[in-house]
């Protein structure tokens, strides 16, 4: 899910429905907390006026997920939840039939917008290049990374914002590595991923910043063809057959980049905030860092920060949880319930670092589970251990009420995190 892909979601969607209390910023919204008890499946007017699906419960969730007849492809089929109140109007009411795809073929790269077997030929391709190598040099790379940050912040003083002192540099900085993106780029390239990234920017200078992006990846994909290096950029390039295009390429990479980035950064930012403000739990990692991979578990389904990110659309009428979805509907995957399915979790609204391993849906579920998402937990390990580790009286410098939340952004988190230390 990338900020830019979901942002209109955002918008057709009732505020109360993404905008969580500042008094406690982990828990779901309170107009999805509100609709418990409605069913796991539950129908939902969008703001456009087009009807979709809510899915709470877990299992449903998952049901969703492995059926064929819900797709992934918004190019191929209308998205109501993406269209205007006009152009929902002028695809009529839904008669029950099948719906019939827009165009024959694809030739991007979106593979996370794709149906199989598009999706399944560049996903494949994908995987691939996450080799047990790769990931074990990465590994060491980002524990560098982490280090020389802290270093850094140490060296710097006793306070700062965790987010550009820690909690961004490291998704940016692991990218650069797996993309193989020259070091001398990588300021050029960072600042522009934050600005095309960030609401704080403005539409103009979004648009300005994508633009910049596009030609630097345009300009890294001909570099890699040229000159191969040992990153998986090199190895998307040399080692697809039939080769794939200049404009697959791109698109790959930003995908990866859209990704990978902002949700890797939220988990960070709010992972930290999170066990700040649960200092038993903190106090429980700190006595026994043999916790940490729990830790991430836990973070992971407790924060759901990729919010109601995961849709599809049904293609075809389809019963789940007892409820007809007709064709064309949008589904939503309610991923901060479905992870708090009482049905499927003990206790599901506490934190709990130490609970017996507990699938969750964080990662989405099926065909389009996160590609990232061993790297993604290599990065909240290294990321969580080496900060508490490191800086053992790490503090918030302001009452939790008063960080700033992203509750414009699909993917939540905070907008500032002020620590002070020693
Ligand atoms: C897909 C969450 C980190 C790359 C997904 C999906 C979720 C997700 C929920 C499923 C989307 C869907 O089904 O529609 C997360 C979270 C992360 C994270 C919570 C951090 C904690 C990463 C990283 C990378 C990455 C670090 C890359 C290096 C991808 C890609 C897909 C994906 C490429 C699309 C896979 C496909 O369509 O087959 N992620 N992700 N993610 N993620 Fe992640």
């Amino acid at each position: 899910p990338t900020d830019a892909g979901v942002t209109s979601l955002t918008r057709v969607l009732p505020a109360d429905m993404t905008e969580r209390s500042s008094g406690c910023p982990f828990d779901p919204a309170p107009g999805l907390a509100d609709r418990r008890g409605a069913g796991a499946v539950q129908p939902v007017e969008l703001l456009n006026g087009a009807a979709a699906f809510l899915v709470t419960g877990f299992e449903e969730a998952r049901v969703v997920l492995s059926d064929p007849r819900f797709s992934s492809d918004r190019i191929r089929y209308p998205d109501a939840s993406r269209l205007t109140p006009d152009q929902v109007a002028a695809l009529g009411v839904h008669d029950g039939s099948p719906l019939t795809p827009r165009v024959e073929t694809r030739e991007d790269g979106m593979f996370v917008f794709m149906d199989p077997p598009e999706h399944t030929r560049l996903r494949r391709l994908l995987t691939g290049q996450f080799t047990v190598r790769r990931m074990k040099a990465l590994e060491d790379r980002l524990r560098e990374i982490a280090v020389e940050h802290i270093d850094a912040m140490v060296a710097a003083g006793t306070e700062a914002d965790l987010i550009p002192a820690y909690a961004l540099p490291i998704p940016s900085l692991m990218i650069c590595e797996l993309l193989g993106v020259d070091y001398a780029d990588r300021d050029e390239f960072q600042h522009n991923t934050a600005v095309a990234l960030s609401t704080r920017s403005s539409d103009a200078e979004r648009a300005a910043a994508g633009g910049a992006l596009y030609g630097f990846i345009a300009r890294l994909v001909t570099e890699k063809r040229g000159t191969p290096a040992d990153d998986l950029l090199s190895g998307l390039v040399h080692d697809a057959e039939p080769p794939l295009t200049d404009a697959q390429l791109i698109d790959m990479t930003l995908v990866l980049l859209g990704a990978g980035h902002e949700t890797t950064a939220n988990m960070l930012r709010l992972g930290v905030l999170a066990l700040l403000e649960n200092p038993g739990q903190l106090a429980a990692l700190r006595a026994d860092p043999g916790l940490i991979d729990g830790t991430v578990e836990e973070l992971l389904r407790y924060l759901s920060i990729v919010q109601l990110g995961v849709t599809r659309i049904a293609r075809e009428a389809v019963t789940v949880g007892g409820v007809d979805v007709p064709a064309g509907a949008t589904v939503v995957i309610a991923t901060p319930e479905a992870n708090r399915d009482p049905s499927h979790v003990v206790d599901p609204d506490r934190l709990d670092l130490a609970r017996p391993r507990t699938p969750h849906l964080a990662f989405g579920h099926g065909i389009h589970q996160c590609l990232g998402q061993q790297l993604a937990r290599i990065e909240m390990r290294i990321g969580f251990g080496e900060l508490f580790a490191r800086l053992p009286d790490l503090r918030l410098t302001v009452p939790v009420e008063e960080v700033p939340l992203r509750n414009d952004m699909q993917i939540f988190g905070v907008h500032a995190l002020p620590v002070a230390w020693g």
